[in-house]
């Protein structure tokens, strides 16, 4: 039986995807890494734009690139990391939270985001980094 993949894989998968990010403008390397009950992991990188304002940011990647493979749900955990792992705690910014928020919604998940620092691992629910979120039964009449 497969489980979902586990913190340091998590971790290690985010830290390897920040290798890819495309940075030239803030030199700030992001990775991250999203783990579903199946097992699968989907990476990404931060994707900067010559036009600073266009630049996405590495969880809205990965959210963007597991929709696009058909994922609709299943979503456990998420690690985020700053370059190496070395700077401070990156906690995701207010709009990954509500990407996020989206696929975790479809498959009723409250998923553990690993935000990674130097010195510490925040492991915090993403109810918690968005409490009360706009999401798809928002729309409901
Ligand atoms: N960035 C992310 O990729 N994720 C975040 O949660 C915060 C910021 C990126 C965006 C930009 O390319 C760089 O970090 C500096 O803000």
């Amino acid at each position: 039986m497969t489980g979902a993949p586990d913190r340091e894989e998590l971790i290690a998968a985010a830290q390897a995807a920040a290798l890819l990010a495309y940075a030239p403008y803030s030199h700030f390397t992001v990775g991250a890494a999203l783990g579903f009950a199946d097992g699968r992991i989907v990476t990404a990188a931060n994707v900067e734009n010559a036009s600073y304002g266009l630049s996405l940011c590495a969880e809205t990647v990965a959210v963007a690139k597991a929709m696009a493979e058909g994922l609709r749900g299943g979503l456990q955990a998420v690690a985020v990391v700053g370059g190496d792992g070395s700077g401070p705690t990156l906690t995701p910014c207010g709009r990954c939270r509500q990407v996020l928020s989206e696929l975790a919604q479809l498959g009723g998940t409250d998923p553990l985001i690993y935000c990674v620092g130097e010195s510490e691992v925040l492991e915090l629910r993403l109810s918690h980094l968005l409490p009360l979120a706009f999401g798809p039964d928002s729309l409901e009449k």
